[in-house]
């Protein structure tokens, strides 16, 4: 099978590494990649969120898949282009898409099909926003309706906050994303993440997940896109997976229902409130970090499991999972997420790799003329390790970390802490 990916972070990292290692596989593309995916894979240029350059370049090549990373190219059609062309996808249909491209499509969509979630309204103009602020105090969650990088959503402690987040919204902060605005009911809990294979049909469920979105130890200072992550959460009862499971199937079963074409990664969002799991949101696609401590647990093989779910074929398959712990601690370029230096060379990830257990994946990388690494992003690696527990897994991802170093190196020394009694994480 000869098989393009789009993206360039970690997660793309991580997908081509296990696609690498398929027997299944022949040619692999990643469009546009990074310094990681260029040791393993051919990065080729290429306009990945335009449906009809990908759509030319994916027959130009021949591939027989198609794998879409990132979420901008799914809520653009890029899916739905190269799938009218006859090309298998992973990945769903822009309509499908809306469950992560729209705030207030997925708020509906939960409520439509009694997906249980956060109180919300939502709003087209400041004036209505307001207006519904000065009867629903703080704490209160504004967020921006479109994509945001992240950076779309507001956890109000004050009514002032409250209002400023609103008028920053609707004054262009966050471009045509923040012209309609969701306000919503503040919900308190731990938080995990429920990824899912999905044809549309079947829900193949991976392990849980849980990631470190502030950048501070302790959980403090600003959101990112993710500091770190382990998996599975050995802290969350079997009960409470079985209620998240049955909410992720009942959103494939309103993915049926209203004939929207979904093949690919479906991503719950949840916080487990005193009431039970509750959805926070959708993402369409695998989640970064999350990517790097499940796929390495996979043991089924990754390019036929893509390929069955492109062309709706899942019936009978059986995922197999490793019984090991994942858990990976991504280094970043100091700064992040704020303003950071790059062009730093990167000094040990060979050393740090060769630990067994280890793996080393490449976000904000590229490679020098000399074949030397450089950084080229705020998150730069992901270092994971697997073990026979969570512990070990921790212990050994800290080890293999202290052989690599770059100028202005940051990470987050508590991934994990929470889920083996430390304070944080
Ligand atoms: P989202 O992109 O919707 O997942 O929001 C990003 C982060 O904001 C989540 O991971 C939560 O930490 C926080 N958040 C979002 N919605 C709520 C809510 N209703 N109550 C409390 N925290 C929230
Ligand atoms: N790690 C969070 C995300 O991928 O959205």
């Amino acid at each position: 099978m000869d098989i393009l990916v789009l993206g360039s972070g970690g997660r793309e990292h991580a997908i081509t590494a296990s696609l690498a290692a398929s027997r299944l596989v022949s040619k692999l593309y990643v469009a546009p990649g990074n310094g990681g995916t260029g040791q393993i894979a051919k990065n080729i240029s290429l306009a990945i969120e335009d449906p009809a350059a990908v759509t030319q370049k994916a027959k130009e090549l021949e591939v027989d898949l198609l794998v879409i990373g990132p979420e901008a190219p799914l809520v653009a059609g890029v899916a739905d282009a190269a799938r009218a062309a006859g090309i298998a996808v992973f990945g769903p249909s822009a309509a499908a898409a809306r469950l992560e491209g729209s705030k207030r499509f997925a708020k509906g969509f939960m409520d439509r099909h009694g997906l249980p979630t956060a109180a919300w309204g939502g709003f087209q103009d400041l004036e209505s926003a307001l207006g519904f602020l000065a009867t629903h105090h703080a704490p209160i969650v504004i967020k921006a309706d479109g994509l945001a990088a992240g950076k779309g959503v507001t956890v109000a402690e004050s009514d002032a906050e409250a209002a400023a987040a609103v008028e920053a919204c609707f004054g262009g902060r966050f471009g045509a994303a923040g012209s309609e605005v969701v306000i919503e009911e503040r919900l308190t809990g731990p938080e995990c993440s429920c990824l899912a294979f999905t044809d549309g049909r079947r829900l193949l469920p991976m392990p849980l997940a849980q990631d470190h979105k502030r950048v501070g130890e302790g959980d403090t200072g600003p959101n990112t896109g993710g500091m770190g992550v382990y998996a599975p959460v050995p802290q969350i009862s079997a009960q409470t997976e079985a209620a998240i499971l049955a909410i992720m199937e009942g959103a494939v079963r309103g993915l049926q229902e209203e004939g929207l074409d979904y093949r690919g990664v479906l991503y719950g969002g949840f916080i487990l409130t005193a009431d039970g799991p509750k959805l926070l949101e959708f993402n369409a696609r695998f989640g970064d970090p999350e990517t790097q401590v499940l796929l390495p647990l996979l043991q089924s093989d990754l390019a036929e499991l893509m390929y069955l779910v492109a062309t709706q074929d899942t019936t009978g398959l059986e995922l197999e999972w490793s019984c090991e712990a994942a858990l990976s601690v991504v280094l970043a370029s100091g700064g992040y997420p704020g303003s950071y230096q790059t062009d730093k060379p990167i000094a040990g990830v060979v050393a740090a790799e060769a630990i067994p257990g280890v793996k080393v994946y490449q976000a904000g990388t590229r490679l020098g003329q000399d074949g030397g690494l450089f950084t080229a992003g705020g998150r730069v690696l992901d270092v994971t390790a697997l073990g026979p527990d969570l512990a070990e897994a921790q212990k050994l991802a800290y080890e293999a970390l202290s052989y690599i170093d770059f100028e202005g190196i940051y990470y987050r020394r508590d991934i994990g802490a929470r889920a083996l009694g430390g304070q944080s994480g």
